[in-house]
């Protein structure tokens, strides 16, 4: 069993690059920001705040979440229905980030999380990972890019996918998020301490997958090998 730790904020290319990594290297990959955004939506289609913390806490007994690993592809299931891309929505992003700085979410998301990695071999990204869901991971990595290029980032997927946004709101939004996601209390978005760098502003995707799986395979040689 081999686990890798991808942290870092929003924009940085941790899903893309770990889901990329993980189909290389026949692992899991564990989206834990969509399970934030799961109940993020929860608490938005239920009509309440994210920091209204009595009535999201209340909701928690009503939330089941699944996770499924189908044709390698992580799928969530809110009380049996796949969400699909709605917890993509610029809005959920805040309520993410707003309910995830309730101690009650994230220890109701915490035992879904590691067991999934008691589990499988995997690569998870999120923003405790290395400090508080895997703190013995194999490899930890910190990722991140200069706000520009993460902002840029965000921009061209959403407007992929059709929503109406311009790139000054995803700047703003971005840095609100980070900034509240690094300066909560709980699990604050900051590197382990045995977590490795990793900036990849002015590479290509292929530029970075490429230099980060030599870079695992440096580290993880043997115990990869033995899948
Ligand atoms: O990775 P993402 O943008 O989908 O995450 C959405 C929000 O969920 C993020 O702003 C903070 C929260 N989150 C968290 O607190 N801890 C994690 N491990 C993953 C996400």
């Amino acid at each position: 069993m081999i686990q890798i730790a991808i942290d870092g904020p929003g924009g940085a290319g941790k899903t893309t690059l770990s889901k990329a990594i993980a189909k290389k290297l026949g692992i899991v990959y564990v989206d834990t920001g969509a399970m934030y955004r799961t109940v993020g939506l929860y608490v938005r289609d239920h009509g309440f705040a994210a920091d209204d913390v009595p009535a999201v806490c209340a909701l928690l007994p009503e939330i089941h979440i699944e996770v499924k690993f189908e044709d390698g592809v992580q799928n969530i299931y809110l009380n049996g229905v796949n969400p699909g891309d709605r917890i993509r929505e610029p809005e959920i992003s805040m309520y993410a980030s707003g309910v995830s700085k309730i101690p009650e979410v994230r220890a109701f998301l915490l035992e879904t999380q590691k067991e999934i990695a008691r589990k499988n071999s995997v690569i998870m990204d999120g923003r405790d990972i290395g400090t508080v869901i895997l703190p013995n991971a194999d490899l930890k990595i910190f990722m991140t890019a200069s706000p520009e290029t993460r902002a840029k980032r965000r921009y061209i997927e959403l407007t992929e996918k059709g929503q109406q946004v311009t790139f000054e709101q995803v700047m703003e939004e971005m840095m609100a998020r980070d900034a509240q996601d690094a300066g909560r209390e709980i699990a604050p978005a900051v590197p382990a301490e045995d977590a490795v760098m990793y900036d990849n502003s002015g590479l290509t995707f292929e530029e970075s997958l490429e230099s980060l799986l030599v870079f695992i395979k440096e580290k993880l040689g043997d115990k990869l090998e033995n899948l």
